[in-house]
């Protein structure tokens, strides 16, 4: 530290020679952030869990020590599974496959890509969330896996420049719970366990590991945020019932995810009553005996560092008790029964050869049936922001010129059948999605083609994709439009007798890395060259997360803008629909697009490792609940596009709001219901009702999102409580209703430790945006 002071003054920085004569090098400084929760509460069972209970215990039983401490950890797996347990032959147990991930299942063939969470969080549909999620949990099922490693609600997408924020629906915890609950139950619904994760606060790239010198990162965060924001769409997961939460791999209050007890055995096992089991992320583990005691149950990839045989040695020394050992083995083989799995489950691993060379019987684990939901998911999860001179929908023009690096996937991405057939494939497919960034930012950003997906275990790896290009080339021809296409230019001309020009870019992200920006000069100027020369610019951004657009929305020749996110397969084949208008956009942004990326203030950046801090790098969660738009609300802060957003080719009206009490409803402050899965039974007690008329006021059929925010008395102006998704064709209006329930208007009480329904006036708002609230009332309690 002496160096770097000197260097630090001979430069004139006194301050940067004061934080280095602070820089803390142990972390002593750090323990006991994280209150201590012992001892691991033991599964009970009990409701939906009880018969999978009782026969656990009854096959734990029959467990020799080294057997159950078998089942706590993978081996190394012979096939591309992410994991693998191993099968205990003498019982019949034939392992456990686990893999990635929560859009499609990736690292083998014959598969769909799924559009990807943040694509789904666009779509605001229930309906399609649950559908996509039993098309998916089919594919898992048919090639043999038992475990799902999804779906994503951490990050919630705290750090706007995330890496991994696309993984998951939305920054909005409401509908992140939602859509995890409905995805939870269709996935579970075939027999093939979730993983919901990443447990929890895992909300930047950066640093999310230890590395030589530098400790993971630490989210440090409040109790009353914990629950009421980041805690909030795992709640809806356990109530749903997932049967596997994953551990994360940063610290949160400076103690390791998956060695932290409060979260583990305080929050999780006893508070939300989570009968299922806890596995690690790959290689978060850092500790042997104290994660055994905080509550993870099984450990990821393996073979165990830190268990296995030291696991077996440190019960038969006294120092960790057999009753954990047999409790993690009781919440691995329940969750196994709780899902028919030891009930004509395809093989562990059947579909998911570690070489495709070998000779092996392909399992096409596709269905014709999924191909609506692959299709419709995709159509709705891009969202329309600006379309002005009547650019959209398009009408038989005559020419039709396409530009920009999104817009089809190069030759070069078409592996061989040699390449098909080779390990190396497996891996090679995926980057046929990818479009990697530079580490400068965007010198060489793009060529890689359009973006299906984004990277990472949530890549997607499917066997057939179409791209924007070749669907809309293929409408063309029906309709005798002439097409000028020109993809790798960054200046291209463009011809002047097209009719409309399209320009495609994207705003990649990957895990392992938050992203450089949220902008790129390279794609605005690519937008603004075709711009200056055609008077119908329609852009079409693929984008992994905020994509900022002021650099070119105001400009007058660019009439239309789409928001593309993540679609899957489909992509091209639902932007074809939106474009021409065989279906009216749908769906609305699940965050907020700011003007200027300084306007989300310290949460654009993931925290670094610096100063005082350089070796042990604190993400300190001060802003509490206030992010995204209910950060603009308290700031006044205008968005460009505010969360809730989105055009469709008709218009509505909203009338005739009410809010009732529902009758009967206890309205005492505390809940007083028993604990079962996801916390206090009656939470979800609902306490009033809000109604209100919608009317589709033009000339097109079309889906609205109704969207309800409550401004709760102390709480944030407002927060999202409801939203529904009603299918209306001109002139025809629909009634819809949303239920609040206990849970939604109430705040989390530190002191009680519990959710307390306040007494006093409560603002009620429906509409169609967070910001365009047509009718509002208000509710007393
Ligand atoms: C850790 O650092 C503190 C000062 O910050 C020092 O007092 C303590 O002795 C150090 N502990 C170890 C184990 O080095
Ligand atoms: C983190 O620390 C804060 C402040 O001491 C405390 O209120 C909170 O409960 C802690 N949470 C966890 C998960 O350790
Ligand atoms: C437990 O796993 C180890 C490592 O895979 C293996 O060598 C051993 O035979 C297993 N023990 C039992 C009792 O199955
Ligand atoms: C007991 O075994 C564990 C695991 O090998 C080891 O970490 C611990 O130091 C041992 N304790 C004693 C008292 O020998
Ligand atoms: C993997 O190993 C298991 C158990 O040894 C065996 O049954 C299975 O056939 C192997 N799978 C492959 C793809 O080699
Ligand atoms: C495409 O991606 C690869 C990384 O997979 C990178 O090496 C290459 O430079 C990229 N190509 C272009 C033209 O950006
Ligand atoms: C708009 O496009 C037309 C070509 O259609 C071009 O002449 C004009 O300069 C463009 N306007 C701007 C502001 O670039
Ligand atoms: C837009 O450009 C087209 C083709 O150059 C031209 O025919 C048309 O008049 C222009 N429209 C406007 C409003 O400038
Ligand atoms: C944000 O505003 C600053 C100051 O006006 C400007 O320099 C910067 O380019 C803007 N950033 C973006 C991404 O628009
Ligand atoms: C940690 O190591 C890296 C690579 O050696 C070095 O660049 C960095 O400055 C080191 N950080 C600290 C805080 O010592
Ligand atoms: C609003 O309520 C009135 C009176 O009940 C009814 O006539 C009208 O149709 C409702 N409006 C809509 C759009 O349903
Ligand atoms: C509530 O609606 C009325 C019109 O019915 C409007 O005048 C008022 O501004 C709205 N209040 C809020 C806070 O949006």
């Amino acid at each position: 530290m002496v160096a770097v002071k000197q260097i630090a003054l001979l430069a004139g920085l006194a301050h940067w020679a004061d934080a280095a004569e602070k820089v803390i090098t142990n972390d002593t400084h750090f323990y006991g952030q994280s209150p201590p929760v012992y001892p691991s509460p033991e599964m009970t069972g009990g409701n939906e869990w009880e018969a999978a209970y009782q026969k656990a215990k009854a096959f734990v039983g029959q467990l020799t020590l080294e057997e159950k401490v078998n089942l706590t950890a993978g081996v190394p797996p012979n096939t591309t599974c992410s994991g693998v347990i191993p099968a205990i032959e003498r019982l019949k147990f034939p392992g456990m496959c686990l893999s990635d991930a929560g859009n499609g299942l990736r690292n083998t063939d014959f598969v769909s890509g799924f559009p990807s969470g943040i694509h789904v969080g666009a779509s605001w549909s229930k309906d399609l969330a649950f559908r996509r999620a039993v098309a998916m949990g089919a594919e898992f099922r048919k090639k043999g896996v038992n475990v799902l490693l999804g779906p994503v609600v951490g990050p919630a997408g705290r750090t706007v420049r995330g890496g991994r924020n696309w993984e998951g629906f939305s920054v909005d915890p409401w509908l992140a719970g939602v859509l995890v609950s409905e995805t939870v139950s269709g996935i579970q619904e075939q027999g093939v366990i979730t993983s919901t994760k990443h447990y929890i606060l895992n909300e930047q790239e950066t640093h999310r590991m230890p590395e030589a010198n530098v400790s993971a990162v630490s989210s440090n965060i409040d109790d009353k945020t914990m629950h009421e924001y980041y805690l909030w769409p795992f709640q809806d997961a356990v109530r749903a019932g997932s049967g596997n939460i994953m551990c994360s791999y940063q610290r949160i209050n400076n103690s390791y995810g998956c060695s932290n007890s409060k979260t583990l055995n305080g929050l999780l096992k006893t508070e939300l009553g989570f009968q299922g089991f806890v596995v690690s992320d790959w290689s978060a583990q850092h500790a042997g005996v104290a994660s055994a005691e905080a509550g993870m149950d099984m450990a990821m990839p393996g073979p165990a560092e830190f268990w296995g045989e030291h696991l077996v040695e440190a019960v038969k020394n006294g120092s960790l008790p057999e009753s954990r050992i047999t409790d993690m083995a009781t919440r691995i083989i329940a969750t196994w029964y709780q899902f028919d799995q030891d009930n004509g489950i395809p093989k562990p691993g059947i579909g998911m050869p570690s070489n495709v060379l070998d000779s092996h019987e392909i399992v096409d684990a596709r269905d014709p049936a999924a191909v609506p939901v692959l299709l419709n998911g995709a159509i709705e999860g891009h969202v329309l922001v600006k379309n002005t001179k009547n650019t959209l929908p398009l009408k038989k023009p005559r020419k039709l010129s396409l530009f920009g690096y999104s817009a089809t996937t190069p030759d070069f991405f078409s592996p061989s059948r040699d390449e098909q057939l080779s390990d190396s494939w497996i891996f090679g497919k995926e980057a046929y999605n990818s479009n990697y960034l530079s580490p400068d930012g965007f010198a060489t950003f793009g060529r890689n083609g359009t973006t299906f997906g984004g990277c990472g275990s949530g890549a997607i790896t499917p066997a057939l994709a179409i791209s924007p290009f070749e669907a809309l080339k293929w409408r063309a021809a029906q309709d005798g439009t002439a097409t000028f296409n020109n993809f790798l230019s960054d200046k291209p001309d463009v011809d002047p007798t097209s009719d409309a020009c399209i320009v495609f870019g994207n705003a990649y992200a990957c895990e392992g890395n938050d992203r450089p920006a949220i902008q790129d000069d390279y794609t605005d100027d690519l937008i603004k060259a075709v711009a200056s020369q055609c008077n119908k610019t329609i852009v079409v951004l693929h984008n992994a997360g905020i994509r900022l657009v002021d650099g070119f929305v105001d400009h007058p020749n660019i009439t239309a803008v789409i928001f593309a996110h993540l679609p899957g397969q489909e992509s091209g084949p639902a932007l074809t629909s939106l474009l021409y208008g065989e279906t009216s956009p749908s769906g609305r942004l699940p965050y907020t697009v700011a003007k200027n990326d300084t306007d989300y203030g310290v949460v654009l950046d993931p925290a670094q490792a610096t100063g005082e801090f350089a070796y042990f790098p604190q993400a300190d969660f001060k802003e509490g609940v206030y992010l995204d738009y209910r950060y603009f609300d308290k700031e006044g802060i205008e968005p460009r596009y505010e969360f809730g957003f989105g055009l469709s080719y008709t218009t509505f009206a909203y009338l005739n709001l009410s809010v009732d009490h529902v009758s009967g409803a206890n309205t005492y402050p505390w809940p007083g219901g028993p604990i079962v899965s996801g916390g206090q039974t009656d939470l979800w007690d609902a306490i009033a009702t809000v109604s209100v008329d919608i009317r589709n006021t033009g000339s097109v059929a079309s889906y609205e999102v109704a969207q309800l925010y409550i401004g709760i008395p102390g709480a944030p102006a407002k927060q999202l409580r409801g939203f529904e998704k009603p299918f209306l064709r001109p002139n025809e209006s629909q009634s819809v209703t949303f239920h609040l329930t206990r849970r939604d208007l109430s705040v989390w009480s530190v002191e009680r430790q519990k959710w307390q329904l306040q007494q006093g006036t409560y603002k009620i708002y429906v509409g169609s945006s967070s910001r365009r609230l047509h009718v509002n009332g208000t509710l007393d309690i």
